[in-house]
Protein backbone atom coordinates (compact mmCIF):
# COMPACT_ATOMS: atom_id res chain seq x y z
CA UNK A 1 0.00 0.00 0.00
CA UNK A 2 1.20 3.44 -0.44
CA UNK A 3 1.82 5.79 2.63
CA UNK A 4 3.68 9.01 4.17
CA UNK A 5 6.82 7.50 5.73
CA UNK A 6 8.86 10.47 8.00
CA UNK A 7 12.37 9.57 8.17
CA UNK A 8 13.74 12.90 8.71
CA UNK A 9 12.58 16.08 9.76
CA UNK A 10 11.85 19.26 8.17
CA UNK A 11 10.09 20.92 5.10
CA UNK A 12 7.15 19.96 3.66
CA UNK A 13 9.22 18.26 0.78
CA UNK A 14 10.04 15.31 3.42
CA UNK A 15 6.72 13.83 3.21
CA UNK A 16 6.95 11.63 0.40
CA UNK A 17 4.12 8.40 -0.50
CA UNK A 18 6.70 5.27 -0.70
CA UNK A 19 4.62 2.14 -0.81
CA UNK A 20 5.22 0.08 2.15
CA UNK A 21 3.51 -3.30 3.52
CA UNK A 22 0.01 -3.16 4.37
CA UNK A 23 -0.89 -3.50 8.57
CA UNK A 24 -2.47 -6.19 9.65
CA UNK A 25 -5.10 -5.91 12.89
CA UNK A 26 -3.82 -7.29 15.58
CA UNK A 27 -6.55 -8.57 18.93
CA UNK A 28 -9.34 -5.70 19.45
CA UNK A 29 -7.85 -3.97 16.25
CA UNK A 30 -9.77 -3.27 12.89
CA UNK A 31 -8.11 -2.10 9.40
CA UNK A 32 -9.63 1.21 8.34
CA UNK A 33 -8.98 1.84 4.08
CA UNK A 34 -8.59 5.54 4.30
CA UNK A 35 -10.31 7.89 1.70
CA UNK A 36 -9.84 11.56 3.55
CA UNK A 37 -7.78 12.61 5.91
CA UNK A 38 -7.94 15.25 8.11
CA UNK A 39 -4.84 17.64 8.31
CA UNK A 40 -3.45 18.87 11.48
CA UNK A 41 -1.64 22.10 12.35
CA UNK A 42 0.23 19.09 15.06
CA UNK A 43 1.24 17.45 11.90
CA UNK A 44 3.56 20.68 10.54
CA UNK A 45 4.92 20.81 13.95
CA UNK A 46 5.57 17.15 14.20
CA UNK A 47 7.35 17.02 10.82
CA UNK A 48 9.40 19.66 12.04
CA UNK A 49 10.46 18.00 15.20
CA UNK A 50 8.87 20.58 17.72
CA UNK A 51 6.09 17.93 18.53
CA UNK A 52 6.25 16.34 22.04
CA UNK A 53 3.49 13.61 21.05
CA UNK A 54 5.53 12.61 18.07
CA UNK A 55 6.49 8.69 18.38
CA UNK A 56 9.88 8.03 17.14
CA UNK A 57 10.87 7.73 13.86
CA UNK A 58 10.73 6.33 11.12
CA UNK A 59 6.70 6.60 11.52
CA UNK A 60 3.68 7.36 9.61
CA UNK A 61 2.35 10.50 10.22
CA UNK A 62 -1.46 11.31 10.59
CA UNK A 63 -4.32 12.14 13.46
CA UNK A 64 -7.41 11.47 12.06
CA UNK A 65 -9.28 9.69 8.80
CA UNK A 66 -12.32 8.38 7.55
CA UNK A 67 -12.74 5.65 5.80
CA UNK A 68 -14.27 2.04 5.79
CA UNK A 69 -13.39 -1.15 8.09
CA UNK A 70 -11.52 -4.01 5.69
CA UNK A 71 -10.72 -6.37 8.11
CA UNK A 72 -11.17 -7.40 11.70
CA UNK A 73 -8.99 -8.56 14.51
CA UNK A 74 -9.31 -11.61 16.62
CA UNK A 75 -12.09 -10.71 19.20
CA UNK A 76 -13.32 -7.63 17.30
CA UNK A 77 -17.06 -8.33 17.90
CA UNK A 78 -20.47 -6.00 16.60
CA UNK A 79 -18.16 -4.31 13.78
CA UNK A 80 -18.39 -5.08 9.94
CA UNK A 81 -16.60 -4.99 7.16
CA UNK A 82 -17.43 -2.00 5.16
CA UNK A 83 -18.75 0.21 8.47
CA UNK A 84 -17.80 3.94 7.46
CA UNK A 85 -15.69 5.06 10.33
CA UNK A 86 -14.00 7.99 11.57
CA UNK A 87 -10.67 7.12 12.86
CA UNK A 88 -8.53 8.79 15.88
CA UNK A 89 -5.22 8.19 16.40
CA UNK A 90 -1.33 9.07 17.44
CA UNK A 91 -0.20 8.72 14.14
CA UNK A 92 -0.48 7.06 10.99
CA UNK A 93 -3.17 8.18 9.03
CA UNK A 94 -1.71 9.37 6.04
CA UNK A 95 -2.10 6.26 4.51
CA UNK A 96 -3.76 4.04 2.42
CA UNK A 97 -4.60 1.60 5.41
CA UNK A 98 -4.58 2.17 9.02
CA UNK A 99 -5.21 -0.33 11.80
CA UNK A 100 -6.28 1.17 15.05
CA UNK A 101 -7.71 -0.51 18.17
CA UNK A 102 -11.07 -0.66 17.99
CA UNK A 103 -12.78 1.49 20.33
CA UNK A 104 -10.91 4.43 18.04
CA UNK A 105 -13.09 3.98 14.86
CA UNK A 106 -15.68 5.74 15.44
CA UNK A 107 -18.78 5.84 13.33
CA UNK A 108 -19.24 7.88 10.35
CA UNK A 109 -21.64 10.56 10.46
CA UNK A 110 -24.45 9.63 8.04
CA UNK A 111 -25.39 13.15 5.65
CA UNK A 112 -21.33 14.22 5.98
CA UNK A 113 -19.58 13.90 2.62
CA UNK A 114 -16.08 12.19 3.26
CA UNK A 115 -14.42 15.57 3.34
CA UNK A 116 -16.53 16.29 6.44
CA UNK A 117 -16.15 13.18 8.01
CA UNK A 118 -12.39 13.61 7.92
CA UNK A 119 -12.76 17.14 9.08
CA UNK A 120 -14.95 16.60 12.34
CA UNK A 121 -13.09 14.41 14.94
CA UNK A 122 -10.23 16.04 15.99
CA UNK A 123 -11.16 19.75 15.70
CA UNK A 124 -14.96 19.59 16.91
CA UNK A 125 -13.52 17.61 20.16
CA UNK A 126 -10.58 20.33 21.27
CA UNK A 127 -12.87 23.06 21.08
CA UNK A 128 -16.20 21.01 22.39
CA UNK A 129 -13.68 19.66 25.24
CA UNK A 130 -12.09 23.42 25.93
CA UNK A 131 -15.25 25.25 25.72
CA UNK A 132 -17.79 22.72 27.55
CA UNK A 133 -15.32 20.25 29.79
CA UNK A 134 -13.11 22.86 30.83
CA UNK A 135 -14.54 26.29 30.90
CA UNK A 136 -17.74 24.85 31.63
CA UNK A 137 -19.38 27.32 28.90
CA UNK A 138 -23.06 29.48 29.53
CA UNK A 139 -24.89 31.01 27.31
CA UNK A 140 -24.41 34.16 28.61
CA UNK A 141 -20.87 34.31 28.24
CA UNK A 142 -19.06 36.25 26.27
CA UNK A 143 -16.44 34.30 24.40
CA UNK A 144 -13.33 35.23 22.19
CA UNK A 145 -11.53 32.83 19.85
CA UNK A 146 -8.05 33.10 18.22
CA UNK A 147 -6.93 32.13 15.02
CA UNK A 148 -10.76 31.91 14.94
CA UNK A 149 -11.03 30.97 10.58
CA UNK A 150 -9.17 27.83 11.62
CA UNK A 151 -9.85 24.44 12.12
CA UNK A 152 -10.19 24.36 15.35
CA UNK A 153 -11.39 27.88 15.18
CA UNK A 154 -14.00 27.45 13.09
CA UNK A 155 -15.39 24.67 15.20
CA UNK A 156 -15.12 26.65 18.13
CA UNK A 157 -17.15 29.91 16.70
CA UNK A 158 -19.79 27.21 15.23
CA UNK A 159 -20.06 25.52 18.84
CA UNK A 160 -20.02 28.73 21.02
CA UNK A 161 -22.48 30.75 19.29
CA UNK A 162 -24.74 27.98 18.55
CA UNK A 163 -24.95 27.42 22.58
CA UNK A 164 -25.91 31.17 22.40
CA UNK A 165 -22.90 32.77 23.14
CA UNK A 166 -21.99 36.31 22.10
CA UNK A 167 -18.59 35.38 19.93
CA UNK A 168 -15.89 37.10 19.07
CA UNK A 169 -13.30 35.47 16.31
CA UNK A 170 -9.98 37.19 15.92
CA UNK A 171 -7.53 35.83 12.96
CA UNK A 172 -4.26 37.17 11.17
CA UNK A 173 -6.01 38.69 8.38
CA UNK A 174 -8.59 40.42 7.13
CA UNK A 175 -9.74 37.96 4.53
CA UNK A 176 -10.88 35.26 7.53
CA UNK A 177 -13.04 38.27 9.09
CA UNK A 178 -15.85 37.51 6.67
CA UNK A 179 -15.68 33.55 7.22
CA UNK A 180 -15.59 34.05 11.45
CA UNK A 181 -18.47 36.05 10.97
CA UNK A 182 -20.54 34.08 8.67
CA UNK A 183 -19.76 31.17 11.07
CA UNK A 184 -21.86 33.03 13.64
CA UNK A 185 -19.80 35.49 15.39
CA UNK A 186 -20.52 38.54 16.58
CA UNK A 187 -17.71 40.60 15.60
CA UNK A 188 -14.25 39.35 14.10
CA UNK A 189 -10.87 41.08 14.63
CA UNK A 190 -7.96 41.20 12.80
CA UNK A 191 -4.99 41.17 15.39
CA UNK A 192 -1.89 41.33 13.36
CA UNK A 193 -0.68 45.14 12.47
CA UNK A 194 -0.43 47.83 14.77
CA UNK A 195 -3.57 48.71 17.16
CA UNK A 196 -5.62 45.37 17.50
CA UNK A 197 -5.45 45.52 21.37
CA UNK A 198 -7.80 48.81 20.90
CA UNK A 199 -10.32 46.89 18.36
CA UNK A 200 -9.58 43.81 21.10
CA UNK A 201 -10.83 46.34 24.41
CA UNK A 202 -13.73 47.66 21.89
CA UNK A 203 -14.82 43.97 21.12
CA UNK A 204 -14.74 43.06 24.96
CA UNK A 205 -17.10 45.80 25.64
CA UNK A 206 -17.13 46.94 29.11
CA UNK A 207 -17.40 43.85 30.90
CA UNK A 208 -14.86 41.80 29.23
CA UNK A 209 -14.70 38.13 28.34
CA UNK A 210 -15.41 35.18 30.05
CA UNK A 211 -14.14 32.83 28.23
CA UNK A 212 -10.77 32.59 25.90
CA UNK A 213 -10.15 29.66 23.61
CA UNK A 214 -6.48 30.45 22.99
CA UNK A 215 -3.98 28.65 20.36
CA UNK A 216 -2.04 30.79 18.98
CA UNK A 217 0.57 32.02 22.16
CA UNK A 218 2.83 35.22 22.03
CA UNK A 219 1.44 38.92 22.20
CA UNK A 220 -1.52 37.11 21.32
CA UNK A 221 -1.80 35.40 24.21
CA UNK A 222 -0.56 37.88 26.65
CA UNK A 223 -3.19 40.79 25.36
CA UNK A 224 -6.33 38.51 26.55
CA UNK A 225 -5.45 39.49 30.02
CA UNK A 226 -6.66 43.01 29.79
CA UNK A 227 -10.03 42.07 28.45
CA UNK A 228 -10.59 38.90 30.21
CA UNK A 229 -13.58 39.16 32.94
CA UNK A 230 -13.89 38.67 37.00
CA UNK A 231 -14.34 34.85 36.81
CA UNK A 232 -13.06 34.99 33.07
CA UNK A 233 -11.72 31.11 32.09
CA UNK A 234 -8.48 30.95 29.62
CA UNK A 235 -8.26 27.94 28.03
CA UNK A 236 -4.95 27.23 26.16
CA UNK A 237 -5.31 24.29 23.52
CA UNK A 238 -1.69 25.72 21.34
CA UNK A 239 0.52 27.84 20.48
CA UNK A 240 0.94 28.09 16.43
CA UNK A 241 3.15 31.08 16.67
CA UNK A 242 5.65 29.76 18.32
CA UNK A 243 8.60 29.36 15.93
CA UNK A 244 11.44 26.87 17.69
CA UNK A 245 14.41 26.50 15.29
CA UNK A 246 17.06 24.02 17.25
CA UNK A 247 20.34 25.86 16.18
CA UNK A 248 19.06 29.76 16.67
CA UNK A 249 18.91 30.51 21.12
CA UNK A 250 17.88 33.74 19.69
CA UNK A 251 14.65 31.89 19.07
CA UNK A 252 14.66 29.48 22.04
CA UNK A 253 14.84 33.05 24.35
CA UNK A 254 11.34 33.99 22.28
CA UNK A 255 9.77 30.91 22.64
CA UNK A 256 10.40 30.46 26.40
CA UNK A 257 9.09 34.21 26.07
CA UNK A 258 6.29 33.11 24.31
CA UNK A 259 4.73 30.20 25.64
CA UNK A 260 1.42 30.97 27.70
CA UNK A 261 1.75 30.91 31.27
CA UNK A 262 0.40 32.82 34.28
CA UNK A 263 1.50 33.65 37.44
CA UNK A 264 -1.00 32.47 40.36
CA UNK A 265 -0.88 35.85 42.21
CA UNK A 266 -1.88 37.99 38.97
CA UNK A 267 -4.34 35.27 38.29
CA UNK A 268 -5.79 36.10 41.78
CA UNK A 269 -6.98 39.71 41.90
CA UNK A 270 -9.69 39.19 39.31
CA UNK A 271 -10.63 35.54 40.13
CA UNK A 272 -8.96 34.39 36.59
CA UNK A 273 -8.42 31.38 35.72
CA UNK A 274 -5.53 29.33 32.83
CA UNK A 275 -6.49 25.88 31.80
CA UNK A 276 -4.35 23.73 29.15
CA UNK A 277 -6.28 20.99 27.05
CA UNK A 278 -4.51 18.02 24.87
CA UNK A 279 -7.10 15.80 23.22
CA UNK A 280 -4.61 13.37 22.72
CA UNK A 281 -5.04 11.59 26.24
CA UNK A 282 -8.97 10.85 25.30
CA UNK A 283 -7.71 7.88 22.76
CA UNK A 284 -6.88 5.75 26.24
CA UNK A 285 -10.01 6.69 28.16
CA UNK A 286 -12.74 4.58 26.48
CA UNK A 287 -15.66 5.64 29.06
CA UNK A 288 -14.82 9.36 28.55
CA UNK A 289 -14.09 9.56 25.03
CA UNK A 290 -17.59 8.30 24.45
CA UNK A 291 -19.57 10.25 26.77
CA UNK A 292 -17.95 13.44 25.15
CA UNK A 293 -18.15 12.72 21.70
CA UNK A 294 -22.06 11.53 22.00
CA UNK A 295 -22.58 15.11 23.63
CA UNK A 296 -20.77 16.55 20.98
CA UNK A 297 -22.50 14.60 18.40
CA UNK A 298 -26.13 15.28 19.71
CA UNK A 299 -25.32 19.37 19.73
CA UNK A 300 -23.69 18.99 16.17
CA UNK A 301 -26.99 17.09 15.12
CA UNK A 302 -29.73 19.84 16.98
CA UNK A 303 -27.80 22.68 15.56
CA UNK A 304 -27.02 21.62 12.13
CA UNK A 305 -23.43 22.31 12.46
CA UNK A 306 -20.90 20.85 9.49
CA UNK A 307 -17.48 21.60 9.24
CA UNK A 308 -16.01 24.19 7.30
CA UNK A 309 -13.41 22.27 4.57
CA UNK A 310 -11.69 25.40 3.31
CA UNK A 311 -9.12 23.37 0.87
CA UNK A 312 -8.53 19.62 -0.81
CA UNK A 313 -5.69 18.06 -1.98
CA UNK A 314 -4.72 14.62 -3.35
CA UNK A 315 -2.24 12.36 -1.39
CA UNK A 316 0.84 13.07 -3.39
CA UNK A 317 0.33 16.67 -2.61
CA UNK A 318 0.56 16.43 0.93
CA UNK A 319 3.58 18.84 0.64
CA UNK A 320 1.29 21.37 -0.69
CA UNK A 321 -1.41 20.80 1.85
CA UNK A 322 1.26 21.36 4.58
CA UNK A 323 2.30 24.59 2.83
CA UNK A 324 -1.42 25.97 2.94
CA UNK A 325 -1.11 25.41 6.81
CA UNK A 326 1.69 26.91 7.61
CA UNK A 327 1.08 29.99 5.14
CA UNK A 328 -1.96 31.01 7.78
CA UNK A 329 -4.09 31.71 4.34
CA UNK A 330 -6.43 28.48 5.46
CA UNK A 331 -9.60 28.44 6.29
CA UNK A 332 -11.63 25.72 7.92
CA UNK A 333 -10.23 22.22 7.49
CA UNK A 334 -8.10 21.26 4.82
CA UNK A 335 -8.81 17.65 3.74
CA UNK A 336 -6.00 15.20 1.87
CA UNK A 337 -8.03 12.86 -0.63
CA UNK A 338 -6.89 9.18 -1.44
N1 LIG B 1 -4.87 20.76 22.37
C1 LIG B 1 -5.28 19.95 21.41
O1 LIG B 1 -5.69 18.82 21.67
C2 LIG B 1 -5.27 20.45 20.01
C3 LIG B 1 -5.93 19.76 18.99
C4 LIG B 1 -5.95 20.31 17.72
C5 LIG B 1 -5.27 21.50 17.48
N2 LIG B 1 -4.62 22.12 18.48
C6 LIG B 1 -3.92 23.40 18.25
O2 LIG B 1 -4.88 24.34 17.82
C7 LIG B 1 -4.29 25.24 16.90
C8 LIG B 1 -5.05 25.22 15.59
O3 LIG B 1 -4.87 23.95 14.97
P1 LIG B 1 -5.54 23.62 13.57
O4 LIG B 1 -5.08 22.25 13.21
O5 LIG B 1 -6.98 23.92 13.64
O6 LIG B 1 -4.81 24.66 12.60
P2 LIG B 1 -5.39 25.97 11.90
O7 LIG B 1 -5.97 26.85 12.96
O8 LIG B 1 -6.27 25.59 10.78
O9 LIG B 1 -4.07 26.62 11.31
C9 LIG B 1 -3.16 27.26 12.15
C10 LIG B 1 -3.52 28.75 12.31
O10 LIG B 1 -2.73 29.29 13.35
C11 LIG B 1 -2.61 30.67 13.13
N3 LIG B 1 -1.25 31.12 13.38
C12 LIG B 1 -0.89 32.11 14.21
N4 LIG B 1 0.40 32.31 14.19
C13 LIG B 1 0.92 31.43 13.29
C14 LIG B 1 2.23 31.20 12.79
N5 LIG B 1 3.29 31.90 13.23
N6 LIG B 1 2.40 30.23 11.87
C15 LIG B 1 1.35 29.53 11.41
N7 LIG B 1 0.08 29.72 11.85
C16 LIG B 1 -0.13 30.68 12.77
C17 LIG B 1 -2.99 30.96 11.67
O11 LIG B 1 -4.23 31.65 11.67
P3 LIG B 1 -4.19 33.26 11.70
O12 LIG B 1 -3.32 33.69 10.54
O13 LIG B 1 -5.60 33.64 11.53
O14 LIG B 1 -3.59 33.64 13.00
C18 LIG B 1 -3.14 29.57 11.07
O15 LIG B 1 -4.12 29.55 10.05
C19 LIG B 1 -2.82 24.81 16.76
O16 LIG B 1 -2.07 25.58 17.68
C20 LIG B 1 -2.85 23.37 17.18
O17 LIG B 1 -1.61 22.92 17.64
C21 LIG B 1 -4.62 21.62 19.73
Amino acid sequence: MRAIVLNRHGGPEVLRVRDVREPEPGAGEVRVRVQCIGVNYAEVLSRKGLYGWAPAMPYTPGMEATGTIDALGPGVEGRAAGERVIVGAQYGAYAEKIVVPERQALPAIAGFSADENAAIAVNYLTAWVALMEMARLRPADRVLVTAAAGGVGTAAVQIAARFGCATVGMAGSDEKLETIRALGAEEAVNYRGSGFEARLREAARPGGFDVVLEVVGGEVFRAVWPVLAPFGRVVVAGFASLALQRWNPLSWLRTWRDLPRADLRSLAPASHGLMATHIGYLLDDSPRLARVWGELMTFVAAHGIRPVVGATFSFDEMPEAHRLMESRASTGKIVVRI
